[in-house]
């Protein structure tokens, strides 16, 4: 949810760079956006507008500019205007704060900077940081302390990003929103490692910023301050994490990360990121979406190539726990929920599902010994790591399974496992989810000491995807959303995995395509959703060749009988489907090899309905509230 991007360096197009960046964040969800640049002459120009930051070119913002801050908002306090959207400045200019979050006690603030003299223009709760900090900074002239003191003053979770012109310093500082560092040193060899390898410490911090490195400048040196990693990484693949609680002051020549709380200096150190420019774009493909259902001929085998001593590490985590609970929120949830029956067939080991949002009520249940597994592309979900919080003060362990490396609940679980799906920049998430099913089933054979097993099967369904995923077959699917695309209501019915799969169907077409979808279990339908059958009414059938086959297939009779239109999503064919859309057959992956096709449909519905698949209304890739 909304994006913030900073830098401040050695190079001169600033603005340029965070409008391009911002771009690269469009993926959060924000419905307006806004820059501010420090101009030659010490001012700052502020340029901002509702709506898509599309073709804008930053290039015009400022010129010899070399200290900006960037912001994509995602409204929460005062209306979507042109005002409203960040940067917000102080009275006296000198100061520009972008935000994420929510300040909690903005309406006492405002009043007791108000009775001081300050005038607002904005709506926001955010207008009140820039002129709090200004209060803070009349009273000790040292910015950093400044930003400090006035994060001392506010409640609830955030992410601020404050830009200085008088010191030319960025100070950001989180708890609770996303903020990482980048640190662009080029003409020096990088430095940088593999995560979690060994450590490159940051240079010690002088007593002033400023004081050091200037005589061993290099062409280029900069630091960038973002939400996320794509923002810079044209520039650079090291990175340094904020956590929760701290901040970070630079002024481009040397960075220092303390506490808030304390006020206490924090080492840090420097990471290398994996990840590409390439892998980040969306090449030749007309959007991120169809780009990433495309990844996953590739991206299901980096799930499953995994170390299979890890693996085995965290299957025997789960046979110790006395209780394993599964939580995700939305489509990651639908891959805890599917997991509930992989654990079950495959190894015969009850484990709990429970949406994410919900599972502060299940705490009574947790014990030091119990085991928390959260799912989570981003990382970053808010009510992923509300639930790890709950399950923490539990003395319970946590094992996350995680797309973005380096993410809060990446770092804060006890196990990670990275499903190496790449960046996934679309809204609707499609090849993170297939990589949590697939690393999920594999823990689930590791588990039941048939890890071998569970990794043939899961690479022979990874080749099995690349074929499926052939221009005919996208094609058939592009034809068959063209015959729906006028339909306003669509249900699909599963059994067993293919239940999930039918409330992650219904996800996927509600989110881009705005069609009223909904999933059931195909036996509930009798107890009440038959009512809603009309002659035509399209239902999709979920399948495999598998123990309940035969019950999904009278499901799928009670429809047609009730006039109901049916697609059916199986390896065979059936005299009761109207259309069929056949998948291979992949045993107990068929629920990997199933949602795909429905992807590929939604994303079809979405375009030939118009709209914009990978930045859905009132959405965000990266759910950061509660
Ligand atoms: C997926 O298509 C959705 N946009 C959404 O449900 C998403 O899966 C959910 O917000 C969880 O996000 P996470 O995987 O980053 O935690
Ligand atoms: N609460 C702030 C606002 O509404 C920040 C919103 C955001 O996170 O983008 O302006």
């Amino acid at each position: 949810m909304c994006g913030i991007f900073g830098y401040v360096g050695t190079r001169r197009n600033a603005g340029e760079i965070v409008v391009e960046g911002l771009k690269r964040l469009e993926y959060r969800g924000y419905d307006s956006w806004g820059v501010a640049c420090k101009e030659q002459n010490g001012s700052v120009s502020v340029n901002k507008d509702i709506g898509r930051i599309g073709t804008v070119d930053g290039s015009g913002f400022c010129q010899d500019c070399a200290l900006a801050v960037a912001h994509t908002r995602w409204a929460t306090h005062g209306g979507v205007t042109q005002l409203n959207a960040h940067p917000h400045l102080s009275c006296d200019g000198t100061i520009a704060v972008v935000h994420n979050g929510i300040v909690e006690n903005y309406l006492e603030i405002k009043r007791e900077l108000k009775a001081k003299g300050h005038t607002f223009l904005s709506e926001t709760d955010t207008e009140v940081i820039p002129h709090l900090i200004e209060e803070k900074y009349k009273e000790t002239g040292d910015f950093a302390a400044a930003v400090r003191t006035a994060c001392l003053h506010f409640t609830g979770r955030y992410a601020v990003l404050a830009l200085h012109t008088e010191s030319n310093t960025l100070v950001a500082a989180r708890t609770g929103s996303p903020l990482i560092v980048g640190v662009e040193r080029e003409g020096l060899e990088n430095r940088a490692t593999e995560i979690g390898k060994s450590q490159v410490p940051s240079p010690a911090c002088p007593a002033k910023l400023g004081e050091r490195n200037r005589e061993s400048r290099v062409p280029h040196q900069s630091y960038f301050i973002a939400s996320d990693i794509p923002a810079f990484l044209p520039f650079t693949k090291t990175v340094q994490y904020l956590d929760d609680g701290e901040m970070v002051v630079t002024d481009g020549h040397s960075i220092i990360f303390s506490d808030i709380e304390t006020g206490e200096e924090r080492p840090k150190r420097e990471i290398g990121i994996t990840w590409s420019v390439e892998q980040a774009e969306k090449g030749d493909f007309d959007h991120y979406m169809l780009k990433e259902i495309m990844d996953q001929k590739e991206s299901v085998a980096r799930a499953v190539n995994q170390d299979e001593t890890q693996i085995m590490t965290l299957a025997q985590a789960i046979r110790n726990a006395q209780g394993t609970f599964l939580v995700g929120c939305g489509t990651a949830g639908k891959a805890c929920m599917a997991a509930e029956y992989f654990f079950s067939v495959v190894a015969e080991h009850h484990v709990n599902f429970c949406a994410a949002s919900e599972f502060k009520v299940y705490h009574h249940f947790l014990k030091p010994a119990s085991l928390l597994i959260v799912v989570s592309q981003s990382g970053e979900t808010a009510d992923v790591l509300e639930a790890m919080e709950v399950a923490k003060r539990k003395g319970s362990k946590v094992l996350a399974i995680v797309n973005v490396e380096g993410s809060t609940i990446a770092r804060e679980a006890d196990y990670t496992l990275l499903i190496r799906a790449g960046p996934e920049r679309a809204v609707a998430s499609t090849k993170a989810l297939t990589g949590q099913l697939a690393a999920l089933l594999l823990i689930a054979y590791a588990l039941g000491d048939r890890l071998q097993e569970g990794k043939t099967l899961l690479l022979e369904t990874s080749a099995q995807i690349s074929d499926m995923l052939n221009p005919r077959y996208v094609e058939r699917l592009s034809k068959l959303a063209e015959d729906m695309k006028d339909r306003e209501d669509l249900y699909i019915i599963g059994k067993s995995w293919n239940y999930p799969m039918a409330m992650e169907s219904a996800i996927k077409i509600q989110e881009v395509s705005y069609v009223h979808a909904e999933g059931f279990a195909g036996g509930e339908l009798k107890h009440g959703p038959i009512a809603l059958i009309e002659e035509g009414t399209p239902c999709i059938a979920l399948m495999g060749k598998d123990e309940v086959q035969m019950d999904i297939l009278s499901n799928a009779m009670e429809l047609k009988a009730r006039g109901a239109w049916i697609i059916g999503v199986s390896p065979e064919r059936f005299e009761v489907f109207d259309e069929w859309i056949k998948v291979p057959d992949a045993g107990v992956a068929q629920a990997i090899v199933n949602i795909i096709p429905i992807q590929v449909l939604a994303y079809f519905l979405a375009v030939k309905r118009g709209k914009d698949p990978d930045m859905p209304r009132n959405l965000a890739k990266s759910v950061t509230v509660k």
